[in-house]
């Protein structure tokens, strides 16, 4: 980007503070701020206010959702209805692996982490163990889209190569970059992480479908006739992909989009609950539940938001594409984000110890409520959720090996 375009994007997004800045900065620094310019959505800064951190919400209300015990007996008819979708070639995978990992304090891409205990078993390998599992029962295979991010596309792409597609057909795994957006400071102007480096972090999961259509990916999926995509996140080391059996009920249902939920642990478990707001489907995030909504009960006297979404959807690929031009709501995530502070005089970067900034974050959940309707699918949470967040204690490589080894995985 050249400078007097920077500078105009700067005004425009009333970051007049970050010019003086720049002007501050030696030319060879200067220039590799332009470079990573060009990879930043200016836009997410269009509608943030640092000083009303909340988004507004609207009436939250219960939803129901199709429990294990509805569909049980059903279960071999939505099979079906599944597998012959996947043989249709109707169905792709979008694996979201553009997020930075930050508290599980790995330098990497996430899913080159090693949770082996006798052998390495890396997280992107149980991916695709999950994926071929159906593409074993389909007797076809699957395209999987990977979103990475500029921080980690590389090293995804090469780690992928390097283990041979841990043996599945490299020609049906298609890679592309989400865009980043500028971190804020306090008072919601744009910084340094160092002299020659914006505070930038990728611009949150929800942007994966505007990202695949930039990438001229989303030709390619039209062109191969895909209708659903099933979109997961890459740290849930039992997450069952295109699972022919959520798909088939979700298809059935006629439903826009379909959430696999699992009972939630308790009422103030971390995970968003899915629910209806202004009478469409949504999810209400954990920091979001009120102790009212924790308390509510249905009339049977069951929890009334009992159900939380563990990030794998199943979204109508019309829908999506209807949408996809309004606007994702932006969130402000109050995280530890380093900064260039001048110690004695001399530039440093400086990681802090309590969170001193925003990251700009659009989710995919936000896509449930915007895309209308939808069909929470429940399953068992033992055999589909093991996240990956933390080092250890919940949701973590701990946590998430036990998960495995119950299931009968050898570690
Ligand atoms: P999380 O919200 O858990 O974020 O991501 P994270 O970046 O992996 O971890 P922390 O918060 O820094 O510790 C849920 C899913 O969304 C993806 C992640 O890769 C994960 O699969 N994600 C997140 C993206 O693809 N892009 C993002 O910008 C953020």
């Amino acid at each position: 980007m050249t400078k007097n375009v920077f500078f105009e994007q700067l005004e425009k997004y009333g970051q007049q503070k970050f010019i003086g800045t720049f002007e501050g900065l030696a030319a060879e620094a200067q220039a590799k701020i332009l470079e990573q310019a060009d990879l930043l959505d200016f836009n997410m800064i269009a509608d943030v206010d640092v000083k009303q951190q909340e988004l507004p919400r609207g009436v939250i209300e219960p939803i129901k959702t199709l429990t294990i015990e509805e569909y049980k007996d059903k279960a071999e008819h939505y099979r079906k209805i599944g597998l012959d979708a996947i043989r249709a070639g109707k169905i792709g995978a979008l694996l979201l692996a553009g997020g930075m990992g930050t508290r599980l304090g790995y330098d990497h891409a996430k899913g080159m982490y090693d949770i082996g205990i006798t052998k390495p078993v890396f997280i992107f390998q149980r991916t695709i163990e999950n994926i071929m599992d159906v593409t074993k029962e389909a007797g076809c295979c699957i395209h999987l889209y990977v979103m990475t991010s500029h921080l980690n596309d590389t090293e995804t792409r090469e780690f992928f190569k390097e283990h041979n597609y841990f043996g599945y057909d490299g020609n049906y795994v298609h890679f592309y970059m989400q865009d980043m957006a500028p971190c804020l400071d306090r008072e919601g102007n744009m910084f340094l992480a160092a002299e020659d480096a914006i505070a930038m972090s990728p611009n949150g999961n929800g942007g994966f479908y505007s990202s695949l259509v930039n990438s001229g990916l989303g030709k390619q999926m039209h062109e191969a006739g895909i209708e659903y995509i099933n979109v997961f996140a890459v740290d849930n080391v039992l997450q069952r992909i295109a699972d022919p059996v959520f798909a088939g009920a979700t298809i059935e249902s006629g439903c826009a989009t379909g959430a696999k939920v699992v009972a939630k642990a308790a009422p103030d478990e971390r995970v968003g609950a899915i629910c209806l707001e202004d009478g469409t489907p949504s999810v209400v995030e954990y920091y979001d539940m009120t102790p009212e909504l924790m308390a509510a009960k249905l009339e049977d006297g069951t929890p009334a938001y009992n159900f939380g979404v563990i990030l794998n959807y199943l979204f109508r690929v019309k829908d999506i594409d209807e949408v996809v031009s309004s606007k994702l709501p932006v969130h402000l995530v109050n995280k530890q984000v380093p900064y260039l502070d001048y110690v004695g005089g001399k530039p440093e970067t400086v990681t802090p110890e309590k969170p001193n900034a925003f990251k700009l974050e659009t989710l995919s959940l936000d896509l449930v409520h915007l895309t209308d309707s939808c069909l929470p699918f429940e399953v068992v949470r033992e055999k589909e959720f093991a996240p990956i967040k933390n080092p250890t204690g919940i949701d973590s490589v701990e946590s998430a090996r036990k998960l495995l080894q119950d299931c009968g995985y050898v570690l």
